[in-house]
């Protein structure tokens, strides 16, 4: 009945919430990348990657707007469950989208969409103070949340564009609190995005969660990028964060494959992808 008690003894034991902590605790960086089909999904988990975020990148990468703002709670649902066909051993984060989480009663029921249908294992939302409540929410409901904080793409319409966050000092002073605000919520993850790497180390070293960065710097317990600039895909100018893993590689899986030995090996993320 219980497979993964049974899976527990195995050599590839299947990643848990435990398996972050137990990483954050040891010093052992931790590995996640995006995923949006069964395809991917299968390559990146055969790859090592720790968790994999159905993120929704997907309405830029996948579906070519210019923000994540149009992905609907259909759309994440339909992904996420491709991904989960695909994942084997790796944890699988999913993305709450845009105005999908306004109230907790929604968020609670869009949270248990993207994990009985979506088999995630755990909620991302976009979050700060005004979050709280609803996190605390779906943590008291047993659902494992990834509070997401610094730049964070669902407000880009309001905050005025994809800018680095967090470089004033109230403001980082602020990102310190929220996040340990957040924690004490019940937030079993935090994720960094386009912060000074100093702020990332600073709220590590602040909570006692895992916190993953993206554009946050190397002292942050783990990395995460958009699979599709990892094996750059799209065209164009990228983030200062973004670093190419294709050109040294043959093929898609040993692309991933050494962006996660990157990661593992603290060599990703360079001085020259930090702000
Ligand atoms: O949607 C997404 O892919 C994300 C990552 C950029 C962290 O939130």
């Amino acid at each position: 009945m219980y497979t993964q008690l049974q899976q527990r003894g195995s050599d590839h034991p299947p990643v848990t919430i435990n398996t972050l902590a137990q990483m954050r605790a040891a010093g052992e960086k931790i590995a996640c990348i995006t995923a949006y089909d069964a395809s991917f999904a299968a390559l990146v988990d055969a790859a090592g990657v720790d968790v994999v975020l159905v993120g929704d990148s997907l309405g830029m990468v996948i579906q070519g707007h210019h923000t994540t703002v149009p992905v609907t709670m259909d759309q994440m649902v339909y992904h996420c469950a491709a991904v989960a066909r695909g994942v084997q051993h790796a944890f699988l984060m999913a993305d709450l989208p845009f105005a999908s989480y306004t109230s907790r009663e929604l968020a609670l029921a869009n949270s248990v969409r993207l994990m009985q249908e979506g088999g995630a294992r755990m909620v991302k939302l976009e979050s700060g103070a005004s979050q709280l409540d609803i996190v605390e929410y779906l943590t008291s409901h047993d659902i494992a949340v990834c509070a997401h904080l610094g730049l964070k793409p669902q407000s880009v319409h309001k905050t005025g564009g994809f800018r680095v966050q967090g470089r004033e000092e109230q403001a980082a002073a602020r990102m310190l609190a929220d996040a340990r605000a957040l924690e004490a919520a019940g937030a079993d993850l935090l994720l960094l995005e386009c912060i000074p790497a100093a702020l990332g180390g600073e709220i590590t070293r602040g909570v006692h969660v895992p916190v993953i960065g993206i554009g946050a710097g190397p002292d942050t317990d783990g990395q995460i990028l958009v699979l599709y600039d990892v094996l750059d895909i799209i065209a164009g100018r990228k983030p200062r964060f973004v670093r190419n893993f294709m050109v040294d590689s043959g093929n898609c899986q040993a692309a991933v494959a050494a962006y996660v030995a990157a990661v593992r090996g603290a060599t990703y993320p360079a001085p020259e992808h930090c702000f």
